[in-house]
């Protein structure tokens, strides 16, 4: 069987979290990159559909882009990009706009939650947060991705993403491979410490439950140690009726390989379990920090990375997205 291909992404609206890594990166670095012909984009157009400015944009691309080769991501086995380097995630987008419908795109969780937050604070919508789906298929589709790591939060996409590719098949001939998504056993889901109601975030107001991956280890210990728990005292793993102790269940069992519901059986205190899962997390993100500051001194061989992946990454998606163009009747 040819080399299956991976894509996945991330959107530079914020500094990257701990859901971010344990959602998705984590098995990028990990895994990801060796078991397949893998992919891994910094989505800045994405971060394009709110309000932005450009030069924290600039800055949080690089960011993300170093960050992604901190936790691991090695240039030479996979390929590590921009989004807007490469013009075929535009011009495939179009195609997915004409395949997709407007109820589709409605009906998106994320668009309806951001749309919501967005009219509550008396902004305006950007019409491309509505249409950010058909550019994420389009980010995905034009690299005939077999499979889609990332968090729960992104599944729905990846489906909508599937149904495209499926219809744009039937109607057009075979062009696209439908791509699946695939989520982590654990933590694909870390919710906020301070509303574990509600998915840690990066681009939320409120930073006080978010762990950010470049968090100094006294700010990661002090936003553990205040997480909210529950008003039973007792350790048990319930995610529906007990969420911020399962958050924290989950992160320490995402950190240790362990499983959330054994490790509820070994604590009977929430200080405890906190401060195994602040001392957890400083730990993992130790590495990852260190590598991070090394090669933040030296944006040049960032960019240089960059630039080469963008060139790998047009290659691959070029005659794929010249194919859909013939197909839907326009002239090659
Ligand atoms: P983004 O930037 O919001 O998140 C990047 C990845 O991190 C995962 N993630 C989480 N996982 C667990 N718990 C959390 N609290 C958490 N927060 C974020 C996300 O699921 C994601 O895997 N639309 C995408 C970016 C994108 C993309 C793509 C992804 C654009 N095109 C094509 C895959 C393929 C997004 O906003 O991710």
């Amino acid at each position: 069987m040819a080399q299956q291909r991976i894509f996945s992404g991330v959107k530079p609206t914020g500094h990257l979290t701990l859901g971010n890594y344990l959602g998705a990166m984590r098995q990028w670095a990990q895994e990801d990159q060796y078991r397949a012909d893998a992919l891994f984009c910094v989505v800045d157009l994405h971060a394009l559909t709110v309000d932005h400015d450009p030069a924290r944009v600039r800055r949080l691309t690089r960011q993300a882009a170093t960050l992604l080769m901190a936790t691991g991501l090695d240039p030479e086995t996979c390929t590590l990009f921009v989004q807007s380097h490469v013009d075929e995630h535009t011009r495939l987008a179009y195609l997915m706009e004409c395949t997709a419908t407007d109820g589709e795109m409605r009906r998106m969780i994320q668009y309806k939650e951001k749309a919501a937050r967005e009219r509550e604070r008396g902004g305006s919508v950007r019409l491309s947060l509505l249409t950010y789906p058909a550019l994420m298929a389009a980010d995905i589709l034009a690299y005939g991705t077999d499979e889609v790591p990332v968090g729960e939060d992104q599944t729905q996409h990846v489906e909508l993403t599937r149904d495209l590719a499926v219809r744009f098949n039937q109607r057009y001939g075979h062009t696209f491979v439908v791509p699946r998504a695939t989520n982590p056993k654990v933590a694909a889901r870390v919710m906020d410490l301070q509303d574990p109601m509600s998915k840690m975030g990066k681009s939320h107001a409120r930073t006080a439950g978010i762990v950010y991956l470049l968090d100094e280890p006294e700010v990661v210990r002090k936003k553990v140690m205040r997480a909210v728990t529950d008003a039973a005292s007792d350790v048990v793993y319930d995610r529906a009726e007990r969420p911020g102790v399962a958050n924290l269940l989950d992160v320490l069992a995402a950190c240790t390989g362990r499983d959330p519901r054994g490790l509820a059986e070994e604590y009977d205190s929430y200080g405890a379990l906190k401060k195994d899962t602040a001392e957890a997390v400083v730990e993992m993100l130790r590495p990852v920090q260190e590598r991070h500051g090394e090669l933040a001194a030296d944006p040049s061989y960032v960019d240089g990375v960059l630039r080469a992946g963008a060139e790998r990454a047009r290659t691959m998606a070029r005659p794929r997205v010249d194919a859909a163009y013939r197909a839907v009747g326009l002239l090659g």
